[in-house]
Order: C-alpha cells, then structure tokens, then sequence
C-alpha cells in the first residue's frame, strides 16, 4: 500500500494513414516518392534504403537502374544508400537471418530514425522488410511499395507487419503504420496470374462483411478479372484497399487491442491450411477455402441464407478458386483433422477470447466465440462432395 496517487496520462499519438496509387512511381518525372519523402522538412536530404523483390527486379528489367537515375535527379533532396534484392515469397519470413541482413544494412549504412527504408515486393517482402524497420532503433520511417494485388489491396496497405517463427504465421511482429504506401498500378502488369488472383480473394472477403455493392461488382466483372484487364484490376484493388483502410481507421481499434478481427474472416482455417501445406498453398488459394468453409457453417447454422452461401461459393468458382484441399483432412492419429487446431491457434495469436466472424447477409458480418466443431466439419464435408 502507499498514499502515493498513480501517475497517469493519455498518449496520443496522430497516425496518418497513406495510400497513394500511380503509375511508374520512379519515372523522374513523378514527383510523387520525392514530394513524400522531402514533405516535412524538405530541404533535408533523405538517407534511403530500398529493398526490391527479386522476382520484380527480374520481371522488370531496368527497374533498378531506373531507382538509381530517380536518385540522381533528386539528389539535392534524397541520398539513395542502397538497392538490395530479396528473393520474393514465404520463404523470406520463415528465415531468420533476413531480419538480421537488414538489421546490418541499417547500422552500416547510418540509417537513422530520421531516414527511409524502403520496401518493393510482394507482401512477404513487406511483412519482413516492414518488421525490420519498425524495430531497428525502435521504428525507422517505412515506405511500402506493394507488387500484388493482395499487397496493394490488403497486406500492404494495413498496419501490421511480421515473421514466421517455429512455423508459426507472422508469430513476430509489430504494429506499424507505415509512412505512406504507394501502389504503383503499373507493377502489378508482370504478376502471375496464379498471384493476381490471390488480391481477388481479400476483395471478395472485404465485399463480403462490408459491402455488398462490391460484391455485386465483383460478380459482374468476374470475365474482366480472369482476362486480367488493368482497369478492372485496377478498380477492385482501390475499392479493396478503401475499405482496408477504412475499417482500420475507423474501427476504434487499429491495432487489434480487443478480439474482433472482421477483416479475418475466413482466416482462422487459412492459416491452419497455409501451415499445414507447408505454404505449398498460397495466402490466397488458402483464404478461398477458408472463406468456402465458414461460409457453408454461417449457412449451417441458419444465419445467412443458402441463396446466399450459393451466390459466393459460385463467384469464388467462377474466379477460378478451389474450395478444398485435400489438407483439411489431414489427421493426427485421433477422430479429428489438424484443421481444428486452427481455431486454438487463432484465438492464442489474437489473445483473449476466440472470435470468430461470420456472415449474415452478404455485405454483412457478426461475431461468434465458439465454432461447433461437428459442423465446421460437416461444411468441410459438404465442401469435399460440391
Ligand atoms: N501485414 C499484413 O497485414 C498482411 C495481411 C495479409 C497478408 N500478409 C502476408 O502477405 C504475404 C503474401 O503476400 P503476396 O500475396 O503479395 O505474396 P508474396 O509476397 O509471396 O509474392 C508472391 C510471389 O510473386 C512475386 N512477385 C511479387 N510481385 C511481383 C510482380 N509485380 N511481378 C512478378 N512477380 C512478383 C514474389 O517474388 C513472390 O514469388 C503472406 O506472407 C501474408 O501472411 C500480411
Ligand atoms: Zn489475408
């Protein structure tokens, strides 16, 4: 006990968070990564670090080059002092020496709190790069320049960064908003197909608890999507990355204190799946069945109609989705699949009690905090035979 009062202030801490979207970013004539960089105090010249995604720097010959002319014309503004390649994918966040490389490029390099990293890549290359800035002297300014569709609409453009760990996704991370996000539309035109279809997904999930207009786009323009055609590519990826944004922004919790994770939906089983494959599936071939799975038990247990259920399993098809794998039987000696053991493990990464999002309508979402395993395997079940 002690007749001392606790001490006790508010922090407030303004974050804004920034997407920008344009083409050909390091054109010398776009000003747009300069007047960002140099926004505070211009006159400063700007110690940069960039790191590229190889699969992008390969894709786009001269992208390199074109980042260093980009420096020179700016270098009364901005001092590059680096482009390193990454190798793209899962990979990178499953080895820890990754984080260690970038925490030696940092120090050698005299990146400061008062300098920019720089991230070009796909979202595991985000994730990674993003980790790595946020804790080297406990957080440098970041620059995300998001490759895939996914990372433009939905990794990149969100707060969160991290790495796996003992297989575990994203186990190590931080929230971090970044200094401002570019998506730069004109990468997007050397990401394989299998790839662009992965940002499709979070776009029909964030159309699926939000709004059921883009849902309804989504189904319109299902032949512009799998013709890969930029301005409906283009589109879907904006309207995703606003509501992204949106809900982090507006939500009251941007940084996932309490349990509710709508933007989770169909994740719980994603996860699992992701791992269980050893990421032989995609975040976006994984998401999909995820989505199928609680789709079908939101449909089970009477909340959202079969009319409805049908409508999305039907567009996730007609986008070229599988709703099963072979995975989500996987057992483990007992009665029941690994896949369950998604649910433990996404309760004990969000922390507190499992809550789980489910549908209502399309467009519209509520939460649960238990899942009635006999049926979640029934909708795996149905899933197998549809
Ligand atoms: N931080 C978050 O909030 C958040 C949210 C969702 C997903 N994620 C993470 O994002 C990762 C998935 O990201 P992703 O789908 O962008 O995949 P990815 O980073 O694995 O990239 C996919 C592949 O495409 C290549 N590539 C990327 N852009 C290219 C381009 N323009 N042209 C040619 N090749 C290109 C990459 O090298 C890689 O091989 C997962 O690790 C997931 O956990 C993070
Ligand atoms: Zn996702």
């Amino acid at each position: 006990m002690s007749d001392f009062l606790p001490i006790e202030y508010p922090i407030q801490i303004p974050y804004q968070l920034r997407v920008y979207f344009t083409k050909r970013v390091f054109d010398s004539a776009n000003p747009l990564f300069r007047d960002l960089a140099c926004s505070r105090e211009s006159g400063n010249r700007r110690k940069t670090l960039i790191y590229v995604d190889e699969a992008v720097s390969q894709a786009n010959p001269g992208l390199t080059e074109g980042i260093e002319t980009y420096f020179k014309h700016h270098e009364n503004d901005l001092i590059l002092k680096g482009i390193h390649l990454l190798p793209g994918g899962e990979v990178i966040k499953n080895d820890s020496k990754v984080v260690k490389r970038i925490f030696s490029d940092i120090e050698e390099n005299g990146i400061c709190r008062h300098s920019y990293v720089v991230a070009i890549g796909g979202g595991a290359i985000l994730d990674t790069v993003g980790f790595a800035a946020a804790t080297a002297h406990r957080g440098i300014r970041h620059f995300r320049l998001p490759t895939t569709t996914l990372g433009q609409a939905d990794a990149g453009v969100g707060v969160k960064n991290g790495v796996n760990f003992h297989e575990k996704k994203n186990f190590v991370g931080t929230f971090a908003p970044p200094f401002a996000v570019i998506n730069d539309l004109q990468l997007l035109a050397t990401l394989p197909d299998i790839h662009m279809r992965n940002g499709y997904i979070e776009a029909i999930k964030v159309a699926l608890i939000r709004d059921s207009g883009f849902f309804r786009w989504i189904e319109d323009h299902v032949n512009e999507l799998n013709r890969f055609e930029p301005s409906a590519v283009e589109e879907l990826v904006y309207r995703c990355a606003k509501h992204h944004v949106a809900y982090i922004a507006t939500s009251g919790d941007p940084f996932e204190m309490g349990s509710v994770r709508p933007l989770d939906f169909g994740h719980w089983a994603a996860h699992k799946l992701e791992q269980l494959s050893k990421f032989e599936l995609s975040h976006g071939e994984a998401v999909a069945i995820g989505i199928a799975i609680d789709t079908l038990y939101s449909e089970e247990m009477g909340y959202l109609d079969s009319t409805s259920a049908q409508r999305i399993l039907a567009l996730l098809r007609q986008l070229n989705f599988e709703t099963y794998s072979d995975y989500l039987e996987k057992k483990n000696g007992s009665r029941f699949p690994y896949i369950l053991e998604g649910l433990e493990e996404f309760r004990e990464h969000l922390g507190g009690l499992l809550t789980i999002t489910l549908l209502k309508n399309i467009g519209s979402r509520f939460e649960v905090h238990e899942m009635d395993t006999d049926v979640v395997l029934r909708s795996i079940e149905r899933l197998k035979t549809l």
